[in-house]
C-alpha cells in the first residue's frame, strides 16, 4: 500500500510510460528518477524489474523500501550524481525537468535501453503550474536533448485535455528498429 503521503502525488501510471514499457528488456534495471509517491516505481516492480528510486523526498515510498532501492538524493544542490557508474535498461523522468542533468541522464541509458520522459512544455504557464520557464521544456527539447546518442521510438507534444502542454519521448540506445506497441494501447 502506498504511504501516507502518497495522496499528493498522482497514483495511476502515465499512459504514456504504459504505452511503451514492453519495450523495457524483461527483468531490466529501471531507475525511476524523482519518483514522487512511486507511481511508475510501483508499476515497474509490479512487472518483476529491480527499480531504484531517487527522490529528494522519499516519504511517500517509504512502503517500497526493501522491494525497490530507494535513494534519497537532491539533484540539484551540487552534490555528487548519487548513481556513479550505474546503467539501468530504462529511466523514467515525469513531471521534472532540471535541465544539467540531460547529459548524465542519457549516459545512464544501458546499451538497448530506453529512456522514456514526459513533462510540461512552454505554453503550459497559460494554464497551470508549472509556470517557470526553467521547469517547461522549449519546443523540440527533448528531440534535440537525445540527438547523436538516442534512436527517437516515439515524440509527442502539445496540448492534452487535462489541459496542458507536455512533450513525451521514448528513445533507445540502439540502432535496431523496435517492434512498436499497438497504438490502441488502453
Ligand atoms: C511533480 S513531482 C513528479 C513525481 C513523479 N515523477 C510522477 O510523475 O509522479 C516532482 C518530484 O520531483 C522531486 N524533486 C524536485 N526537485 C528535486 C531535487 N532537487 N532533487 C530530487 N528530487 C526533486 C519532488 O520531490 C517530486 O517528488
Amino acid at each position: 500500500m502506498p504511504s501516507a503521503t502518497a495522496h499528493r502525488h498522482p497514483q495511476h501510471p502515465s499512459p504514456w510510460v504504459r504505452r511503451f514499457a514492453d519495450l523495457v528488456p524483461k527483468q531490466a534495471t529501471v531507475l525511476d528518477l524523482t519518483c514522487g509517491g512511486g507511481r511508475h516505481t510501483r508499476f515497474f516492480a509490479a512487472r518483476s524489474h529491480p527499480v531504484t528510486a531517487v527522490d529528494r523526498d522519499v516519504s511517500a515510498i517509504e512502503d517500497l523500501r526493501g522491494r525497490v532501492e530507494v535513494i534519497e538524493a537532491d539533484l540539484e544542490d551540487g552534490s555528487a550524481w548519487p548513481l556513479p557508474g550505474r546503467r539501468f535498461g530504462a529511466v523514467i523522468v515525469t513531471n521534472y525537468l532540471y535541465r544539467p542533468l540531460f547529459p548524465t541522464l542519457i549516459d545512464t541509458v544501458a546499451a538497448g535501453g530506453l529512456l522514456i520522459y514526459e513533462t510540461f512544455g512552454v505554453g503550459n504557464e497559460k494554464f497551470s503550474r508549472p509556470r517557470n520557464p526553467d521547469h517547461l521544456l522549449r519546443p523540440g527539447e527533448l528531440l534535440k536533448r537525445v540527438e547523436g546518442a538516442l534512436q527517437v521510438v516515439a515524440y509527442e507534444a502539445g496540448i492534452t485535455p487535462q489541459p496542458a502542454v507536455v512533450q513525451r519521448i521514448v528513445a533507445i540506445r540502439s540502432d535496431e528498429p523496435v517492434v512498436l506497441p499497438d497504438a490502441e494501447y488502453p
